[in-house]
């Protein structure tokens, strides 16, 4: 990055008698993170070359030597042989300064009918929906392998929990679905944030739009764009797009920290549900036996940041008046970050999950050991007639009994249930098995091994 200071190179230097501050130079310039860019800002450059030389405000000759500028600018950007200046501000004016280097005065035509305002407002549009297209791929791929673990676990009986205490078995598959629901609403999110993305600002100009006869509807077609703007104020002040996406990559990543919240608890000691595979953990350099689930931990982790980044944006916006204020500047470094960020935690996520092995054995024990039947318990007097408030307060004495003698309901002898009450009968154990509770429960939605496999299978005709 070279650092110059003379007013004659700023290309809005013309009504300046003395070269900007150096601090201050530094302090305003983007170009330090707005370069990433670069590709966006240039293919935006050339459709509105084109639109210039369609309307007539360009000659074809004019275009054609401005499109192969741009081409060569890129060229010199990809081998590294581009050096970027802090006091050209931004990719922008670098690109632009570059250009009329390399192809003279003609360079200087290119900014006819436009500004930076609607020119950056339209790079973040399409920086952002490049990788929104990314980000859905990658959200697809991890849906995909928590369909085919699920499958796999279909029958695979765990506790199910809450306030954390076991409470019913449910299946792993069916627990896996949990995760996989929420990343279904999180992909529709993200596909209706792309609507609004996809629409153009360039031809607002500064704020007002322009003098020159420019048709809107050639660059938004040449750029993908589903339509043009309605209106030029709010096309370079709002920044609502980008706060939709942090809002869509916000909820993602708190999804993402529940599950890596889970997959912690699992992967101890002390729940031993499942394991990892060693190379998505790391060791300690002073305990040998330590194996830590890093990947799940700083994905938790960097859920603070994503969050952090949809709350500065919140706060870049508000309050601000009509039309462009340099405040919009700060708007990238929020959002590149979340994109990299929710690009490496989806990366992560989606090679590791296929390979999350359960450790049934573990989850069986652990699910008999909790009492987790006693709803089934309760529900088997019911339908025997017991009025529910009752049977629940038979089944807590039977469970007290259990507490104390450190058996399940399903240890106990037929004789010491009926001391409970003697309604209950033989049948009793058939409810009282963990598989009989799990295959009770066969109805849409439900945990029964069965309904999960139906859930899979729908899904997957849904991911297509
Ligand atoms: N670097 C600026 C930004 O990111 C580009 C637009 C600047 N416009 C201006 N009038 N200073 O917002």
């Amino acid at each position: 990055m070279t650092d110059s200071n003379t007013t004659s190179e700023k290309p809005w230097g013309g009504r300046f008698s003395e070269p900007t501050d150096a601090f201050v130079e530094r302090f305003t310039a983007s170009v330090g993170f707005d370069q990433r860019l670069y590709h966006h800002d240039i293919t935006g450059s050339i459709a509105h070359a084109t639109m210039l030389a369609e309307v007539g405000v360009l000659t074809a000759e004019e275009k054609t030597q401005i499109i192969e500028g741009l081409e060569a600018v890129k060229a010199d950007i990809e081998a590294g042989e581009f050096q970027w200046s802090v006091s050209l501000e931004d990719v922008h004016m670098n690109v632009e300064a570059r250009l009329t280097d390399r192809i003279g005065v003609t360079g200087k035509k290119l900014h006819t009918g436009r500004s930076r305002n609607d020119q950056v407002a339209t790079d973040i549009r399409l920086y952002l929906r490049d990788e929104i297209d990314v980000i859905a791929e990658e959200l697809q791929r991890l849906r995909a392998g928590l369909l085919d673990l699920a499958e796999r676990e279909a029958d695979t009986i765990m506790p199910g929990f809450t306030h954390l205490q076991t409470a019913q078995p449910v299946t792993f598959g069916h627990h896996l679905l949990a995760w996989y629901e929420m990343l279904v609403r999180d992909a529709e999110r993200l596909l209706d944030c792309r609507k609004r993305v996809n629409v153009m600002p360039l031809g607002a100009a500064a704020l007002a739009g322009t003098t020159y006869p420019i048709d809107r509807s050639i660059t938004a077609r040449l750029l993908g764009f589903d339509r043009p703007t309605e209106n030029s104020l709010d096309s370079v002040s709002d920044r609502d797009f980008a706060i939709e996406f942090c809002s869509f990559a916000a909820l993602l990543m708190t999804h993402l920290s529940r599950f890596s919240e889970e997959l912690v608890l699992w992967t101890s000691a002390q729940f031993d549900f499942i394991d990892l595979p060693d190379r998505f953990c790391t060791g300690s350099s002073i305990m040998p036996q330590k194996k830590n689930p890093d990947v799940p931990e700083l994905v938790r982790g960097k859920t603070g940041r994503v969050n952090g980044h949809l709350i500065s944006l919140l706060t870049l916006m508000k309050g601000q008046p009509l039309a462009y204020n340099k405040d919009n500047q700060e708007d990238k470094e929020p959002l590149f970050d979340t994109v990299d960020t929710v690009k490496g935690c989806l990366k992560a996520y989606a090679d590791m999950v296929p390979a999350i092995v359960a450790k049934a054995d573990n989850m069986r024990e652990a699910a008999r050991k909790g009492f987790s039947t006693a709803t089934d318990l309760a529900d088997y007097l019911v339908k025997k007639g017991v009025p529910f408030r009752d049977a629940h307060e038979i089944v807590g004495k039977a469970v007290a009994f259990g507490v104390a003698e450190s058996r399940d309901l399903s240890e106990m002898t037929l004789a010491e249930l009926q001391k409970f009450s003697d309604i209950i009968a033989e049948d009793v154990f058939e409810v009282l098995t963990l598989e009989g509770s799990v295959q009770a429960r066969d109805h849409l939605g439900g945990t029964a091994p069965d309904q999960v496999r139906a859930a899979v299978a729908r899904a997957r005709q849904q991911l297509g």
